[in-house]
């Protein structure tokens, strides 16, 4: 017998990967070319050339002890070289205690909820977000209160934010740029979320989920949330950044502004180790310390981000243009899971806005190839026909 509560989960299974089974379905039926498969967010670049370099330099290498155990928190050199990026970054100074290198984000915030939340404790969710922060809060039996952004921009309603706040809010989870709306929170936002959360009479903690850092179109640049806020933990990865999904590699970063600096910082490295990771990759950490300023090819997601959103706004679809990460977030002008059966009559595939807490929404993954967003376009039209947005 399993647990109940995953024997739950089991059965409900997850929206997104439904739709990957589907489009499967689907091109073994009418072949891979006429299937518009835009469920999954999988970064299709290759890691940059600094990152394939590093990689055969350090396989040749053979450093003693370079497979063996170390540290809970990582190598030493790797968290130094990151920590000194973040002070060029956010004007602080950030040390080696601050950082404790992590498998990707999700291992991350893991560690961090372990480390703060009790059980029955409450955590804001900024809707729409990524879902499986869910399952991440039922890991340590807190209590996740979802609160909406603003329809069009999605950007944090400071007074909802205030209303939803108790005695018993621990955290609020940010994610800028946004899995799934694309948006980037300004610096003006951001800092006056912190003024909200440090007029309470408690401490809360900030969690800044930055998996999308680098993935910002138009020149935009993403404000350092280390410069905006006081109670401040990152997650950060290099699944998107430099492509290595895969590999499980990333950091957790504890500002050192922190109310609770030292005992947080201690309590997310005995975390690491009591979870089961362990340790981060060691290969992988001495990867990415060689390869910290490189970055996949952003002009190349732009290109097809522009190629999608004017295929589905000509098409008559309205929806806000996203200024980062891989997704467009497009208003559905019926219920959304009625909306993808009509898109899967077509063979495209979308994930309906209920799989982020977000109705009325799909979403769209742009890190597919051209040909596919290119090939999408009758089809995008026979859909705005079928739904009376075109004559
Ligand atoms: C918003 C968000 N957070 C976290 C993750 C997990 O990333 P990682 O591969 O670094 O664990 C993802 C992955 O898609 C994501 O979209």
């Amino acid at each position: 017998m399993i647990s109940k509560e995953i024997e739950n989960k089991l059965a409900g299974g997850s929206l997104i990967r439904k739709m990957f089974d589907e489009g499967t379905r689907l091109k073994k039926i009418y072949g891979e070319d006429k299937v518009f498969d835009f469920s999954i967010g999988n970064p299709d670049l290759e890691p940059p050339k600094e990152v394939k370099d590093a990689i055969r330099e350090l396989a040749d290498a053979d450093i003693p002890g370079m497979h063996g155990y170390m540290a809970n928190a990582g190598y030493p050199e790797t968290r130094k070289a990151i920590a000194d990026q973040l002070s060029k970054e956010s004007g602080l100074s950030i040390g080696i205690e601050s950082i404790c290198m992590s498998c990707g984000a999700a291992s991350g915030m893991n560690n961090l909820l372990r480390s703060i939340m009790d059980p029955d404790d409450e955590i804001i969710l900024l809707a729409p977000f990524f879902l499986e922060y869910l399952n991440y809060i039922s890991n340590v039996k807190a209590k996740p209160v979802i609160v909406n952004t603003d329809p069009d921009t999605f950007l944090p309603v400071l007074s909802e934010i205030e209303k939803a706040i108790t005695p018993k809010t621990k955290a609020i989870i940010i994610n800028s740029p946004n899995n799934p709306s694309g948006a980037i929170y300004p610096e003006s936002v951001l800092k006056e979320l912190n003024a909200l959360l440090l007029k309470q009479d408690h401490v809360i903690h900030v969690i800044s989920d930055e998996p999308y850092k680098d993935l910002a179109y138009d020149g935009m640049t993403v404000p350092s949330t280390l410069s905006c806020f006081d109670n401040l933990i990152v997650c950060f990865s290099w699944s998107k950044s430099l492509s290595l999904p895969g590999e499980r590699i990333g950091y957790t970063c504890v500002s050192p502004k922190h109310a609770d600096f030292s005992q947080l910082t201690a309590a997310i490295v005995l975390c690491n180790r009591i979870l089961g990771s362990v340790n981060a990759p060691a290969f992988f950490q001495r990867v990415v310390a060689k390869a910290l300023t490189a970055k996949v090819d952003v002009a190349n997601y732009e290109r097809r981000r522009n190629l999608l959103y004017s295929i589905i706004t000509e098409a008559g679809f309205t929806c806000t243009k996203p200024q980062g990460a891989l997704y467009i977030f497009m208003k559905t002008p019926i219920e959304d899971n009625a909306f993808c059966e009509v898109c899967a009559k077509y063979n495209v595939l979308v994930v309906p806005g209920s799989a982020f807490k977000r109705e009325g929404y799909v979403r769209l993954a742009f890190c597919v190839s051209e040909k596919t967003i290119l090939g999408s376009k009758d089809a995008f039209e026979s859909i705005a026909k079928e739904l009376g947005l075109k004559k």
